[in-house]
């Protein structure tokens, strides 16, 4: 017997039958659902996609109750603790882990595009010293379109190659240049010797020294959290970026568009709200009474629930055990105590138990960065960076596959009907 769904309208007694594959039935074949031949027939109602899959993807695939993550099918845990950050980039960029001669290449072709034109140097300057650096890496982002126009001819697999080189290259030397600039310091070049993330650390740290050595452990936590933050499916910045690219607007528009879904304090801005929150709750013994607040309604307990996972993100078990090798070089963040003390007593409580939420990947990362001397406003950019791979990833599966079409979603109408306007001296 074919996998159908059998649906009867009650208001007409008819049955219809909806095919099922791979567990889901097609928004459209609900259309054929109606009562007369000229309505336009039955629509799913999904504010905020609860329950709807918006594409098929080969890409990430997260069990939420089971707390599993998978890049291409490679456990997280496994990449965290054999992979570097580039590999995993190109892992989830083209599908296979890199042969030795393929992770060379790529390796070089990223660090031969990690240098940012003048012209884009001199349009960070004009920044206030204060801006935030998550505003200045979204504006720089969107301004390379300006530079790579090029970029327009997203149907070339040898343009989108290059574009994805360019932005894997530079978002870390626009990230640094973001957070020198808001320290009132010059910009540090590149330097190719450096790994990924050991370039980064020097572009952001460097001082006088001729050449700057990143610290071993610092450096490997940070390609490890840039591992955990690659990709995560369709989550509210991914979305955007296919949103934004099924319009066919270049991958450096859509990546800005992408990092601002990204900036908000309940996606890619948690982790810095979980450093406020922390700073706000000031000290273990005032935790009992912001776990009160919170139950109240009062409020979120940043860094904690998720809307897929329905158990301990595995990302944050990663995190967890990583802070304490950062905290051995670095001294302890004195708000790791206050941060333990939060997971313990919400991990009990009937109001986090029954809810399921559970720490996720931005509870602890922000106290390594803090640890690490980054100032809490360059944690989203710190998750925007490795998160470039997989925004361009989704974005090249989402041009390559022959069912998607530009994102249009319906709604309900429930305004008024026609009516006759009304000048402006009769209006009551
Ligand atoms: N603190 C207190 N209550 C919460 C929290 C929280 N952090 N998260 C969810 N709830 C409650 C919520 O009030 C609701 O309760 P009720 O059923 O009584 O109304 C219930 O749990 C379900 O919440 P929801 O808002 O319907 O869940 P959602 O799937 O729409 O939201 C979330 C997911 C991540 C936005 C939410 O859990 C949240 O706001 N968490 C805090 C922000 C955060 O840490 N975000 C980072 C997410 S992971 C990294 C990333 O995606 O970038």
């Amino acid at each position: 017997m074919a996998d159908t769904l059998t649906i009867t309208d009650n208001r007409t007694g008819k049955q219809y039958e909806v095919p099922i594959q791979d567990g889901t039935i097609k928004a459209t074949d609900l259309r054929q659902i109606k009562v007369t031949s000229d309505e336009f027939g039955m629509m799913t109602y999904d504010p905020a996609f609860m329950n709807t899959a918006a594409c098929k993807s080969r890409i990430t695939f997260i069990d939420g109750d089971k707390g599993v993550l998978l890049y291409r099918g490679y456990p997280i845990e496994q990449l965290a603790e054999k992979s570097d950050f580039l590999e995993v980039a190109y892992l989830i960029l083209f599908g296979e882990l890199p042969t030795t001669k393929a992770h060379e290449d790529w390796a070089r072709d990223v660090t031969l595009h990690t240098m940012l034109h003048t012209n884009l140097a001199k349009l960070m300057e004009g920044f206030r010293h204060d801006a935030h650096p998550m505003g200045m890496f979204i504006s720089t982002v969107g301004a390379l379109s300006t530079f790579y126009p090029d970029a327009k001819d997203i149907f070339s697999p040898e343009s989108r190659r290059l574009q994805t080189v360019r932005l894997i290259a530079k978002v870390p030397s626009i990230s640094a240049y973001a957070f020198r600039h808001s320290i009132g310091r010059p910009f540090n070049q590149p330097d190719n010797d450096l790994s990924y993330a050991g370039n980064f650390l020097s572009m952001l740290f460097r001082m006088t020294e001729l050449k700057y050595t990143p610290n071993p452990v610092l450096e490997r936590a940070l390609d490890v959290l840039f591992i955990l933050h690659a990709d995560h499916e369709q989550n509210c910045s991914t979305s955007t970026m296919r949103a934004i690219g099924s319009s066919h607007a270049d991958p450096y528009s859509a990546l800005a568009g992408a990092a601002a879904a990204l900036y908000g304090p309940l996606h890619g801005g948690a982790n810095e709200a979980v450093l406020r929150m922390l700073h706000e709750i000031g000290s273990i013994n005032n935790v009992p009474a912001f776990i009160k607040r919170v139950k109240a309604g009062e409020g979120r307990l940043m860094g904690f629930g998720h809307r897929v996972y329905k158990s301990y993100d595995p990302r944050a078990k990663i995190i967890k055990r990583m802070a304490d090798l950062v905290f051995d070089v670095m001294g302890k963040n004195p708000l790791l105590e206050m941060a333990l003390e939060l997971e313990r007593i919400a991990l009990e409580d009937e109001y986090f138990v029954s809810r399921k939420l559970y720490p996720n990947v931005d509870f602890y990362s922000g106290l390594i960065y803090q640890a690490m001397g980054f100032p809490v406003d360059m944690f989203p950019v710190l998750f925007a960076i490795p998160r470039t791979a997989g925004w361009i990833a989704q974005w090249e599966e989402m041009l390559n596959d022959p069912d998607q079409k530009i994102a249009r979603p319906r709604q309900i109408y429930l305004g008024h009907g026609p009516r006759d306007y009304v000048p402006r001296e009769r209006r009551k």
